[in-house]
């Protein structure tokens, strides 16, 4: 109910402020250096609420407790896990972001490791709550969500701080899934956002270049198809992602990335064609078999005859072979 969430938001909003105040205390050096070393300034760390969570096991217990929250509203935020005797804080020698909704309410946190040995995993988030529901939680949306609706135009990247990276760098319409694939009800808030009539809009995605980046954008062909066909992706050739990118090459770099992006049917295709050496006639056959089922899901009518032309110009092959495979896969159960 209403007072309920309301009491659960604001613990969220302790909590955020405990972390920041906790970021600028001494004990916090390794964090802010983190920070520091990742091209993070103490402004733009405060632009994104990031805070650090002590070490330790009752901090933030502590803290909640002394401003009056119960053992109860304690368990249902998240921020604690139980042990055998009682609730103890989740997160622990983190750095820690807040995550907002559409209104700028903080309604979980993602956990940063400072160390490699640290146990856990290198990201924590919060768990699923009465507030935080990762499948439709899209980090950095309370601030892109102007600049989304006003350039009909959303990047999502794959983590925190290359939401950072990209909106430090002109990027404002960044965002980010929390630990989570971009699904249907991803793609449900994006198209409220660029109020999509079906007319416009275009979504970019950046994959880190590595297989699981590639893998994911081959993934998003199982989702909706007026969605992909206004669906880009922009990989770095180096594998670096946004934050690292913006690091080592600077602003302008970010925003080339961002320039560079290509059609998402355009970039699956390419990727299924890439292990094969189009030099040979095995190695063009081959590929053709590899890439006509992406041509063959394509359901836009005008898209896919226009997609079977551009693989038979790549290919170097006559477009009546490619369309025979092209009817052939589609005639194949889909794998
Ligand atoms: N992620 C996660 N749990 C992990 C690893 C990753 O939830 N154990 C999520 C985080 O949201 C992370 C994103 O996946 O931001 C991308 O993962 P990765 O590329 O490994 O993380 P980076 O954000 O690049 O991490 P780093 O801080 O090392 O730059
Ligand atoms: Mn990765
Ligand atoms: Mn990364
Ligand atoms: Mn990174
Ligand atoms: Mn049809």
């Amino acid at each position: 109910d209403y007072g309920r969430r309301q009491r659960l938001l604001d613990a969220h909003k302790v909590a955020e402020e405990f972390f920041q105040s906790q970021l600028r205390d001494r004990r916090a050096v390794t964090a802010q250096r983190f920070l520091a070393g990742r091209g993070f300034d103490p402004a733009a760390a405060a632009k994104f609420g990031v805070g650090y969570a002590p070490q330790g096991w009752d901090a933030l217990l502590k803290h909640l407790t002394a401003k009056g929250f119960t053992r109860e509203e304690l368990q249902s935020t998240g921020m604690f896990s139980e042990g055998q005797r009682g609730i103890y804080d989740r997160f622990r020698g983190r750095l820690m972001w807040p995550i907002r909704d559409l209104t700028g309410a903080t309604i979980g946190f993602g956990a940063r490791k400072l160390f490699e040995d640290d146990k856990g995993p290198k990201y924590l988030n919060t768990p699923e709550t009465q507030l935080y529901k990762k499948s439709q939680v899209l980090y950095g949306v309370d601030l892109a969500k102007r600049a989304i609706t006003k350039n009909r135009e959303l990047v999502v990247v794959e983590g925190y701080t290359d939401v950072m990276a990209c909106h430090l760098s002109g990027i404002e319409t960044a965002v980010a899934t929390c630990g989570t694939a971009f699904g249907t009800d991803h793609i449900k808030i994006v198209r409220r956002l660029l109020s999509d009539d079906g007319t416009g809009g275009s979504v970019i995605f950046t994959f880190d270049g590595d297989a699981a980046g590639q893998k994911a954008a081959l993934r998003a062909f199982d989702e909706d198809q007026r969605f992909l066909a206004q669906t880009y992706v922009a990989v770095e050739p180096n594998g670096l992602d946004p934050c690292d990118l913006r690091q080592e090459r600077g602003a302008l770099a970010v925003r080339e990335l961002i320039d560079s992006k290509r059609p998402l049917f355009e970039f699956a295709i390419k990727v299924s064609l890439k292990k094969y050496d189009l030099d040979t006639v095995e190695g063009r056959v081959n590929a053709l078999r590899a890439a006509a089922p992406i041509v063959a899901a394509i359901r836009d009518h005008a898209m896919r005859p226009a997609y079977a032309r551009e693989l038979a110009s790549w290919l170097g092959m006559d477009l009546n072979e490619v369309n025979r495979a092209v009817h052939l896969a589609a005639q194949q159960p889909a794998k």
